[in-house]
């Protein structure tokens, strides 16, 4: 995050005054600017603020009736160092009445050395009409950078947007500035997923850095909670239903300081932006104002993303998945996944596939059997298809070096390549979690069906159901690139997913998305570690699906229940106590995709209790609600997991709804708060207007409401009916 320093002066002239707001030079700058900008800004409030008044009086509040609201609009100003967004609501004369109410509020920050700002479009609005295009222009006179804020026409604006605004930024060579969100104006939704999530963002911190998708690996000596995670879509919504999105072509950086303000920096000398064909240095966004959050999601996802029209396989949103990696990690063998599996029928437990994990190879890239462990995969996948199971395999998008299947791909030119100049075609050696490699270039179509042939004849061979794909992140392009430039690097995890992954059917999982919305997949939140705390823990949870939410992944699995065994510091751990294993299973009871590994067997007979009484609740409960939610998103887009405030209905109490971070909807009809807490057997919870029905005790209640320590005993998952 730049600081921000400057001067604000009218002429180029002043370039050798020292920053110093208190220089006379300095000051007369800025007396003429603010007059500049005083007359902008009269000029645009007159066009919506007229001084004759119509008939009609607004009420007591301030606000018209909502018989006499015909047109809510918004206009954007700029002042001082601030561009601010309105919203207005006229009368059905057209005529302003109520006072405009800011929505959006942008700082610009600056790493020069000086800056001083020239308006160059002092020009008045072309028209009164509040949607007709103005341009805002500001051009600081060192150095040639220029911010110029354009009023998209109404052409460009679809029926739920009120306007749009676009921003875009030039910095001449070597300077940076930034377009900053200030973060107290409104609870922020949205952005990138992070180890120490946050709903809403507002009080999250990250440092700037290049707006990519990363793996919280810790491999090259940055901290997990310092890196964007692996979903990094551009789009930011607010509560006040402003929507800002940044254009693919930006080479983007992000940062946030907690509560004050989100940076967005065009930053196209990081590491993260070379090799680009095409490429465009400056900062792009798009602000858009709607009538609230929600209206925005539905505008900002009709404008930019193609939603799914097809749920991935039906049996793995409604059956768990059973995946070996927390129970017996790199250790599995075949014996282990066969006893699994019994154990699994033999119980009564519901299973929509087991899932062998890292490693049942020997060496990585291969796809070869460790014949020690796995003596006979064909007759194991044999044996548990016989018992009604299907199997799945973890694969990498890697090949260690001493494998085959690496000399085969490197000679062939499938791999990443070498970032050199002189164009040698040298394989890239990625470093990633289990060693060192080469990477399938999945922009290379060659290379994608040498990939998939060599999946699809395993399969075969093997009776195997469908893949867990890991990777494909942008974090593991680093030092490397591919064959052919891309115009931007998160085109490699669109490719990934889109080009691969989706090539299995629809009982695939994946880790990492970019425009990826519309595949019918499972999306697996980061592996998570096994504790109660915000920070990857059980607590991280429900603002991961809801951040998902907000990006359009719907199909979302919270990993593993209990988390992968992993302390909160380390990969080592140990098995996440029984308490905190209960309550992980009955939040991902309630989201779409479960997946176990430790198994509630390897506690004891209660918690195998309320493990299948949970999956009851599931079933009864959660994936009715989950189907009519689902039927909701394929014809209007609306998500699956909801935020609170979705069912807001405008009134005063509403407030509360925009920060709860523990409770989320199902559809239109379910209301969960899951017990996250240790040591809890009740909660407060927090009811939307509307009549709910308590799941557990059949009593109705109206909203909006807090209901104070509502019961929730340790078998127990606090749900609420719309009735
Ligand atoms: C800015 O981005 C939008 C889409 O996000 C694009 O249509 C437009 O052409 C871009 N403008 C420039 C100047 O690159
Ligand atoms: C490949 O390298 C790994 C790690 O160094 C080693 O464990 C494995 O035995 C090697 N495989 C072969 C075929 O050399
Ligand atoms: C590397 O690959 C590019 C693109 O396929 C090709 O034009 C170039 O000749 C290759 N360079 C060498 C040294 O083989």
């Amino acid at each position: 995050i730049k600081t921000k320093k400057q001067t604000m002066t009218g002429s180029a002239t002043t370039r050798q005054v020292p920053v110093n707001q208190s220089s006379s030079s300095g000051f007369i700058g800025r007396a003429i600017l603010v007059l500049i900008i005083s007359f902008i800004v009269y000029s645009l409030l007159s066009a919506y603020f007229p001084a004759s008044t119509d008939s009609i009086a607004p009420d007591e509040s301030g606000s018209l009736k909502e018989d006499q609201v015909s047109l809510v609009t918004s206009a954007v100003a700029f002042e001082n160092d601030r561009l601010k967004v309105y919203r207005t609501e006229s009368s059905s004369s057209g005529k302003i009445k109520k006072k405009s109410e800011l929505i959006g509020e942008f700082s610009l920050a600056w790493s020069g050395e000086k800056l001083s700002v020239q308006s160059k479009s002092d020009q008045q609005p072309s028209s009164s009409r509040p949607t007709d295009a103005r341009d805002l222009s500001i051009t600081w006179s060192n150095g040639g950078s220029s911010l110029t804020v354009t009023t998209l026409p109404q052409s460009f604006i679809n029926s739920r947007f009120l306007s749009c605004h676009r921003a875009v930024l030039t910095t001449a060579a070597k300077e940076s500035a930034s377009l900053c969100l200030e973060l107290p104006a409104a609870s922020v939704y949205g952005g990138g997923a992070a180890f120490d999530q946050r709903w809403p963002i507002n009080s999250q911190s990250m440092p700037s850095q290049a707006y990519v998708s990363n793996d919280f690996a810790e491999l090259t000596g940055a901290k997990r909670s310092d890196l964007w995670g692996g979903f990094v879509e551009r789009l930011w919504l607010t509560s006040r239903g402003l929507l800002v999105h940044v254009d693919d072509a930006t080479p983007l950086s992000v940062g946030q300081e907690a509560d004050r303000r989100l940076c967005l920096t065009a930053t196209p000398d990081d590491e993260a932006y070379l090799w680009r064909s095409n490429p465009r240095d400056y900062l792009n966004v798009t602000i858009c104002a709607a009538d609230s959050a929600k209206e925005a999601y539905l505008a900002a996802h009709s404008w930019l993303y193609t939603r799914p029209t097809s749920s991935p396989d039906r049996r793995m949103l409604r059956e768990p998945i059973w995946c070996t990696w927390a129970r017996h990690k790199t250790a599995v063998a075949q014996s282990d996944v066969e006893s699994l599996a019994n154990d699994v029928t033999r119980l009564g437990f519901p299973a929509s596939q087991i899932e062998i994990d890292d490693r049942y190879t020997i060496n990585y890239g291969d796809l070869a059997w460790d014949p020690i462990k796995f003596p006979n995969p064909a007759e194991m996948t044999a044996k548990l298809k016989y018992i009604g199971h299907r199997v799945t395999t973890w694969i990498v998008p890697f090949f260690n070096k001493n494998t085959s299947a690496y000399d085969e791909a490197a000679a062939a030119g499938y791999l990443l390549i070498e970032r050199v100049n002189d164009n040698n075609n040298k394989s890239a050696d990625i470093l990633w979690w289990q060693g060192v490699g080469g990477q399938l270039d999945p922009t290379n179509p060659s290379a994608v069906s040498w990939f998939a042939n060599r999946l699809v004849t395993f399969r075969q061979q093997f009776g195997i159901e469908s893949f867990k794909f890991d990777a494909g992140e942008v974090y593991y392009l680093r030092g490397a690139r591919t064959q052919a430039p891309l115009e931007a690097p998160m085109q490699f995890t669109t490719a990934y997913v889109q080009q691969v992954a989706a090539k299995f059917g629809g009982a695939v999982e994946v880790r990492a998305g970019y425009r990826t919305q519309s595949v019918p997949v499972a999306t697996r939140m980061f592996d998570k570690d096994s504790h109660w705390g915000g920070r990857n823990g059980l607590r991280s949870i429900v603002p991961n699906a809801l951040m998902l939410s907000m990006a359009g992944y719907h199909f979302v699995m919270p990993d593993m229940i209990g988390g992968n065994a992993y302390s909160e510091d380390s990969m080592e751990g140990a098995r996440p106590e029984r308490e905190l294993y209960i309550r992980w299973m009955q939040l991902s009871s309630f989201l779409p995709i479960v997946q176990f590994s430790i198994a509630p067997w390897d506690y004891d007979q209660e918690v195998t209790d309320i493990a299948l009484k949970t999956l009851k609740l599931r079933a009864e409960v959660y994936i009715p609600a989950l189907e009519a939610a689902l039927t909701q998103l394929f014809s209007t887009g609306e998500p699956v997991t909801r935020p609170l405030w979705w069912a807001s209905d405008g009134t005063v109490d509403d407030v509360r709804l925009w920060t709860v971070d523990d409770q989320f909807l199902v559809g239109d009809s379910l209301l969960v708060a899951p017990v996250i807490r240790q040591s809890s057997v009740a909660r407060d919870i927090l009811l939307p207007s509307g009549r709910w029905k308590d799941g557990y005790s059949g009593r109705l209640v109206d909203g909006p409401l807090l209901l104070k320590d509502h019961p929730a005993k340790l078998d127990m998952v606090p749900h609420f009916i719309r009735v």
